[in-house]
């Protein structure tokens, strides 16, 4: 059992927002559990933004398409809260899907275009999902500050712009991607890697390392740096989503101005499927 000496751990709605009454600096990281490091660093960097600090696993099967991994995704909550309590968190979150969801969830976020783009194109709904859930999650922590990963870029700007469009009293504070030393962002998919593939696997992050420095070189052939990696992905055995340069605002194409940009990319290796970006 994992005993709850410091942290408290709730699976009740009630419970979780009766512990938090009055509470101030309420600092919230939402999970699907299966945690590593890259999970952690944010319940660290938590800590700096207020005195509570709150995480939440619930695997949230609204964001799962049909053909996804939803049955398959990894439950290790023993070992979860272990790291939640070590990494000093105050109350872990973790309903069931009939605490969450005890009806139907009818009522939906549906984000605008920018859903469609990039992961969108290849996981139709996947945003909504988030989206739906990552507002319910607020609502009932109602946190000042929630902490989510730059690894889902896509995820972190859609939530930034739904708690702005819909006025709610907090910010999304974004965390640096954890790596493993040879640059692989630290993912739950990565255990599906065979031996070989996990050999393989930087060299997402080395190619969109390399158009970064490009771009910052001064290059503007995006669709040309976007095109060598692609080829030089699939020709070592991956099956290449995108590879993108896009506005870190709103991930639509450069304008030519001076905006910040990130390339992104998304591939198959193997069975998993991994995501990764570099902000430029
Ligand atoms: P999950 O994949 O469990 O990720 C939880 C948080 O950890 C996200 O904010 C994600 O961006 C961050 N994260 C994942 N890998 C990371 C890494 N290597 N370095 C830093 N941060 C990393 O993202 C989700 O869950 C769900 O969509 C959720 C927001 C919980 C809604 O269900």
């Amino acid at each position: 059992m994992c005993e709850p000496l410091k942290m408290q751990i709730h699976t009740s709605i009630n419970n979780l927002r009766a512990a938090l009454q009055k509470r101030e600096g309420v600092v919230f990281v939402p999970t699907m559990g299966n945690l590593h490091d890259g999970h952690i660093s944010l319940t660290r960097q938590a800590r700096a933004h207020g005195e509570t600090v709150v995480a939440s696993i619930f695997v949230n099967r609204l964001q799962f398409g049909p053909r996804e991994d939803f049955d398959k995704y990894p439950r290790t909550f023993q070992a979860d809260c272990e790291k939640l309590r070590a990494a000093g968190v105050d109350h872990l979150f973790a309903p069931t899907e009939a605490d969450l969801y005890p009806e139907p969830q009818q009522y939906l976020v549906e984000p605008p275009e920018i859903q469609n783009l990039l992961e969108g194109q290849f996981r139709p709904g996947h945003f909504r999902g988030v989206a739906t859930v990552v507002l319910k999650l607020f609502n009932i922590v109602q946190p000042q500050v929630a902490i989510l990963g730059k690894k889902d870029y896509q995820q972190l700007i859609i939530l930034r712009n739904m708690i702005r469009q819909l006025a709610l009293p907090m910010v999304i504070v974004g965390g640096e991607t954890v790596r493993a030393a040879d640059g692989l962002a630290l993912s739950s998919r990565n255990a599906y890697l065979t031996p070989d593939e996990r050999a393989e696997a930087p060299r997402l992050h080395r190619q969109l390392t390399a158009i970064a420095a490009a771009v910052r070189g001064g290059s503007r052939e995006f669709a040309r740096l976007e095109r060598d990696a692609l080829t030089e992905l699939d020709q070592h055995g991956w099956k290449t989503d995108y590879i993108a340069v896009r506005r870190q605002a709103d991930l639509q194409a450069p304008s030519g101005g001076d905006e910040a940009l990130v390339v992104l990319g998304a591939a198959r290796l193997g069975q998993p499927r991994l995501i990764d970006n570099v902000e430029i």
